[in-house]
């Protein structure tokens, strides 16, 4: 199949380079053009797990970026994967998903032979919009700027569900994929380009698909801070919660996963879909207290995470402060929404010297605190550290033993349950 990719992010890019892995054509349409020359020369603009390696098998061969539409036509389906950023407002801001929109319907009228443009064509919106998006802004966009009649073209709605750091795993073994569309032709058209996956699919009307990645993510956002919540109570009563949700997830009907208590979620989805959710909910007329609630405990964490560092080491002024772990979470070099951002906010609010060490991340926190100090090694940011704050579950700190000896004053706190030795405390345990 000629699959045209629109945006080559995170999700556009896994997108495209998993779908060349199943054997398709894949032409990844991507504005800006250092990135887009990055991914022709098989360097991702990105880093995520094993996505070089496909790269390079696939690039030039069946797979190629490009800044401009011009694939569009000759293919069979195209695939909007741009960025759906906050606005100010907390609602989203929808606008590269209509500029896409119509950019993919000029092209569709434009490029291409004859022949190509009057064959059958699918549109697909990957990216996370609220229900009624791609009825409201993506349909009406195509079909005007491409001229095409409703019967000449479908569309269709595919959420994806990809972890940052597993997003290339979890693009080939997924544990559903979702296919929304108008009609039946539209919809196994897409249902097709997964032929070799092996996974149940759902196929659902295009406002359920939209919804149903929304309800997704809330309720695995939920169920984080449900965890804390519990967390923050078993920690007053000196209860393990680490000891307790192993029990509770054990029940089959709640599961164990997404129970681990800290400082929080972060990334580029959680935060900002939850938030989005409750203003669908508040413009439709509903109080979303359940989803209030769930923004309410995460953002309190790295406040409470600050707080009992307060408590073991007074004044914060002129105090080195280890922060251990920059991005979101392991496994990646985002910094999107992480947890640690608030936490060295207020710790330089409170004009302590903050020394930072992420295998991964500095670059990206850099750029939103350009005078902190950056260190090469955890080591290095212990030295002479008066405490030490673990912010990101990366596997390396579960080995830090020694290096604690180089501290100050030996004060470690956890935001992720990391860390092995004895004397160290938790956010809620
Ligand atoms: C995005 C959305 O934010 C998310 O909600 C969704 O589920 C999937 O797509 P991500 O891939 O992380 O997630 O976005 P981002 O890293 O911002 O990448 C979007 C890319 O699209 C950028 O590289 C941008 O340059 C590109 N883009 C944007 C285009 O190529 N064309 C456009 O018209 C607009
Ligand atoms: C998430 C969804 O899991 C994925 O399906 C999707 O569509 C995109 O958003 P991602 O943001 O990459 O993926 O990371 P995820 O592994 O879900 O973690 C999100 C945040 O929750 C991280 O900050 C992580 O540290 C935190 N987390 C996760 C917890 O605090 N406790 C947990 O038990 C699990």
């Amino acid at each position: 199949m000629r699959i045209c990719v629109v945006g080559g992010g995170y999700v556009g890019l896994v997108s495209s380079v998993c779908f060349a892995e199943l054997g398709h054509f894949v032409n990844l349409i991507e504005i800006d053009e250092n990135k887009s020359k990055a991914i022709n020369s098989g360097m991702p603009p990105i880093y995520e797990n094993g996505l070089k390696d496909l790269l390079s098998v696939h690039v030039g061969r069946n797979l190629h970026a490009s800044t401009d539409y011009d694939g569009i036509s000759g293919s069979d389906m195209s695939i909007i994967c741009v960025g759906t950023p906050s606005s100010a407002d907390k609602r989203l801001d929808l606008s590269m998903v209509a500029s896409a929109s119509e950019s993919l319907g000029k092209s569709l009228n434009d490029g291409g032979s004859e022949k190509d443009r009057n064959a059958y064509h699918v549109v697909v919106v990957k990216s996370t919009v609220p229900p009624g998006t791609t009825e409201e802004i993506v349909i009406p966009a195509v079909l005007r700027y491409s001229g095409r009649k409703p019967d000449e073209i479908g569309f269709a709605m595919n959420p994806e569900f990809l972890r940052e750091g597993l997003a290339v795993q979890d693009f080939m073994n997924p544990d559903r994929i979702i296919i929304g569309s108008q009609d039946k032709r539209a919809g196994d058209l897409v249902e097709s380009a997964y032929q070799r996956i092996n996974s149940p699919i759902i196929r659902t009307g295009i406002k359920s698909a939209e919804m149903t990645k929304y309800a997704s993510n809330a309720f695995l956002a939920a169920k984080i801070s449900f965890a804390n919540e519990i967390g923050n109570v078993c920690k007053r009563l000196g209860i393990d919660v680490h000891e307790v949700m192993q029990g509770v997830g054990m029940d089959s009907r709640i599961g164990p996963r997404f129970l681990n208590a800290g400082v929080g979620f972060g990334g580029s989805c959680f935060p900002k879909d939850v938030a989005a959710l409750i203003k669908l909910a508040q413009d439709l007329g509903e109080d979303p207290v359940l989803l209030s609630s769930v923004m309410v405990v995460n953002d309190r964490q790295p406040a409470r995470m600050v707080e009992l560092l307060q408590s073991r080491i007074g004044e914060l002024e002129g105090k080195r402060v280890a922060v251990l772990g920059l991005a979101f979470k392991d496994g990646t070099d985002d910094v999107r929404e992480s947890r640690a951002i608030p936490v060295i906010r207020a710790l330089r609010e409170g004009r302590a010297h903050v020394a930072a060490y992420d295998p991964m991340a500095s670059e990206g926190m850099e750029r939103i605190f350009p005078d902190i100090e950056y260190c090469q090694s955890a080591a290095d940011a212990l030295r002479g550290a008066d405490a030490c704050l673990v912010m990101t579950e990366w596997p390396e700190f579960s080995k830090l033993d020694k290096e604690f000896e180089l501290m100050h004053s030996r004060i470690i706190i956890e935001g992720r349950r990391m860390l092995s030795c004895q004397d160290k405390e938790g956010i809620c345990w």
